[in-house]
């Protein structure tokens, strides 16, 4: 779907001083994306030929952050600040004879549905207007521009909060800074529009007033949600902006068929693909491009990031991050799975069980107290409690390779490079320094000696050698009963 009489123009070149950060405004994230992210691929999916993002303070950061959006064309503003100055830079670098519309878009205005855009370019080509507005009621309006009616009902102007005047400022209608231009209409009033107002800026929503006064149209449509009208200036907006798209992201999901048993503390960014049946248990984090299949079980308390989960897995009381769980494959609780952990069909990765760079076979078990790096497991292989690959030795990290069925005793340590063979087995406390063939038993531990009295003798007076001495003279005694018996 292409629409070429549409060219939309999104502004991102302000500061966002109250946002107080390094990272400018439009970068921050919220449910996956950053601001102009969101805004973006609502742009996108409207089929633009033109699109344009305005960029002045940290210009750089921000074009880089395009190179995700083939396509789209940054475009300088100048020292003249204000998103008058914005629009104008962005609509001067249309081809000069572009005579459709220009959707022009807040780059920190993240929520509103590309189907909102949908329904104002429709409104505004029905009513042949200059210009159409979004409107928004707002219990609380303050910091929004004011859309201001005359006595006809009709959109005169819009007012900016620092110049309103009371009775303006009790207006409850405002501007969320999104609209429809006629490109032409937008390009003269443009000109027309100055500085003189308690900012200094040029205001874009000085063009309102002005087309008006030349005898343009003002369309407006009504948002159908004024939640999504939310600008992002401070932190405290950003995190209400997030509150919103997770309750709309997790809505969508639950009407797709999965259960999400608590809304308040699971969050899932818009970036993730859940199926059908899926049950996500309370306070989890579904992250990045997390991808989870048919009746699967996750949580309470996990985060995954950029992860897969196979049908039927169940992740407990766990994280993890660019990892692969196969079908029916089950993790933690408290399992770490970090970059490259692929767990096969049936799987599973148990509790304080801490998994990297490693494939783990199917249906082979690393149950309890283990740490797994740079390891290729095969199939049906048990590791007992307390396995660990020594992966690194200071300068590299090495490889351990465990082939099919083989059962490892408790507290194995693998020093790789080493490989163990099909069916191999290791005694309890093994220390692998050598490749294993297969079916032979490991064993590395020392006979165990015990030097009787040796405590008594080396450690006299202490608790230990009492306690010992008291258990040692009711053996006698005992042993004394059972000799009288016996006699
Ligand atoms: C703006 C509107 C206000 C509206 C509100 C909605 C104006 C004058 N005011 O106010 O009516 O209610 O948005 O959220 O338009 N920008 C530039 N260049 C600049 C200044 C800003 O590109 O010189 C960009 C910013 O990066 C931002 C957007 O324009 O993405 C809005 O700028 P901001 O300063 O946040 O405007 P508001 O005060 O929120
Ligand atoms: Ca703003």
């Amino acid at each position: 779907m292409t629409d070429h009489n549409l060219a939309i123009v999104v502004l991102a070149a302000g500061q966002g001083t109250r946002m107080k950060s390094a990272t400018p405004k439009v970068l921050h994230r919220l449910g996956g994306r950053t601001l102009l992210g969101h805004v973006l691929r609502s742009a996108e999916s409207l089929g633009a030929d033109l699109v344009r993002v305005v960029v002045r303070h940290e210009r750089d950061r921000i074009v880089e952050a395009l190179a995700d959006h083939p396509g789209v064309v940054a475009v300088d503003q100048d020292e003249v600040p204000g998103t008058g100055r914005a629009a104008q830079a962005g609509v001067l670098s249309l081809p000069e004879d572009f005579a459709g519309d220009v959707l022009v878009l807040s780059g920190d205005v993240p929520l509103i549905e590309v189907e909102t855009f949908q329904a104002m370019l429709d409104e505004h080509r029905r009513r042949g207007a200059s210009a159409t507005l979004l409107g928004a009621h707002l219990d609380e309006p303050h910091g929004y521009g004011r859309v201001i009616r005359g006595a006809d009902g009709m959109v005169e102007r819009i007012v900016e909060q620092k110049d309103a005047t009371p009775d303006e400022a009790a207006v409850t209608e405002i501007n969320p800074g999104v609209y429809v231009f006629r490109a032409r209409d937008l390009r003269d009033a443009l000109a027309a529009v100055g500085t003189d107002n308690a900012q200094g800026e040029m205001y874009l929503t000085d063009v309102i007033g002005i087309m008006r006064g030349a005898g343009g149209s003002i369309a407006g449509v009504t948002a159908p949600d004024a939640a999504a009208a939310l600008g992002v200036n401070d932190r405290v907006q950003l995190a209400e902006a997030a509150r919103i798209l997770n309750q709309r992201v997790i809505r969508r999901w639950q009407l797709e068929g999965v259960t999400v048993q608590d809304p308040h503390t699971t969050w899932i960014d818009d970036t993730a693909t859940l199926a059908q049946d899926v049950t996500l248990l309370p306070n989890t984090h579904v992250l990045g491009a997390t991808t989870i299949a048919e009746g699967a079980v996750v949580g309470p308390d996990t985060s995954l990031v950029d992860t897969e989960v196979g049908r039927g897995a169940t992740v407990r009381r766990s994280d993890a991050t660019l990892a692969v769980i196969g079908d029916g494959a089950t993790v933690g609780p408290w399992a770490y799975l970090r970059a490259g952990a692929e767990l096969a069909d049936g799987a599973k990765a148990g509790t304080f069980v801490e998994i990297k760079n490693s494939t783990v076979g199917e249906g082979s078990k690393v149950p309890h107290l283990s740490y797994v790096g740079d390891a290729e497991i095969g199939a049906g292989v048990n590791l007992g409690a307390g396995a660990i690959t020594a992966n690194y030795d200071d300068v590299h990290k090495h490889r351990t390779v465990i082939e099919d069925h083989v059962h490892t005793g408790s507290h194995t340590v693998m020093i790789a490079p080493v490989r163990l063979g099909a069916g191999a087995k290791t005694g309890a406390g093994a220390v692998v320094r050598k490749d294993v063939p297969a079916g032979a038993l490991a064993m590395s531990v020392a006979p165990q000696r015990n030097l009787e009295g040796w405590v008594e003798k080396n450690r006299a007076g202490t608790a230990a050698a009492e306690s010992a001495a008291r258990a040692q003279g009711a053996q006698k005694a005992t042993d004394v009963d059972e000799q009288e018996q016996d006699g």
